[in-house]
């Protein structure tokens, strides 16, 4: 085994998608796979924390994962999710007891203000109706700045789109600066990275929007790096 170095640590990460209802069956949902969540919770196991992962809509062959870092007795405790509200529940149960927070779950910014409980029908001839959006809380922002625990390390995810690696860095900036968080991963989607690939190339600001660590390879070699930022900055 390599460092122990968040052993006796509970550690809280939020991975894959959130799905909201907009009739019993169908949804808006987001294309994140969970792997990069799933690597943080392996790595932070194998470095000796108490991890509960609360995935939102994870394959299981995503969850497999977790396999490869569980490192003999290493704890992880995984909590399904669906919606934007039930992961909401289940981070703040979670974060009530924990030292470090990950939200790398894609959350869904809107969802639909009314849920019937019955299937939209098509009805011919008529337009279907719009669906309303409302705005959805945020999660990140929330822990960070009303529920935070005394010495709890608040991490949050941006995946931004556009090559210009200035410009994703100046938006990283402006997010890192309005959460609250104490770290803020960014990673460049779209073109081959991010979502739903193997590998990852992140950039590490504190709250307010400097560099602290930068990051490239293996999901699980980012996770790592941002594990030894969250070590770095709770020591
Ligand atoms: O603003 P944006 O969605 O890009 O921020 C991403 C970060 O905020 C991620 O850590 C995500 O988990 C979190 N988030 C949240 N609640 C929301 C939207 C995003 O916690 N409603």
């Amino acid at each position: 085994a390599g460092a122990q170095d968040l052993a006796g640590r509970h550690v809280v990460v939020s991975a894959g998608g959130t799905r909201e209802p907009i009739d019993p069956v169908r949804f808006i949902g987001n294309r994140s796979s969970g792997r990069q969540g799933v690597a943080l919770a392996a790595a932070a196991a194998a470095r000796g924390a108490r991890v509960t992962l609360v995935a939102a809509n994870v394959e299981d062959a995503v969850l497999e994962g977790l396999g490869a870092g569980r490192a003999g007795a290493a704890d992880v405790s995984v909590v399904p999710v669906g919606s934007t509200a039930q992961l909401a529940d289940a981070v703040h149960t979670a974060a009530a007891t924990a030292d470090v927070v990950v939200m790398a779950a894609a959350v869904a910014d809107f969802r639909p203000e009314a849920t019937p409980d019955a299937k939209i029908k098509k009805v011919p001839g008529r337009p279907p109706e719009p669906i309303r959006l409302v705005e959805n809380p945020d999660i990140l922002a929330g822990l960070a700045r009303e529920r935070r625990r005394a010495g709890q390390v608040v991490v949050g995810f941006a995946a931004e789109t556009g090559d210009a690696a200035a410009g994703v860095l100046e938006h990283g900036r402006d997010k890192a600066r309005r959460k609250g968080a104490d770290l803020l991963v960014v990673n460049a989607v779209g073109a081959g990275q991010g979502f739903g690939t193997a590998s990852n190339e992140v950039t590490v600001l504190d709250g307010a929007g400097e560099v602290v660590a930068r990051a490239a390879g293996s999901k699980r070699v980012v996770a790592d790096a941002v594990w030894d930022t969250v070590v770095k900055v709770s020591s």
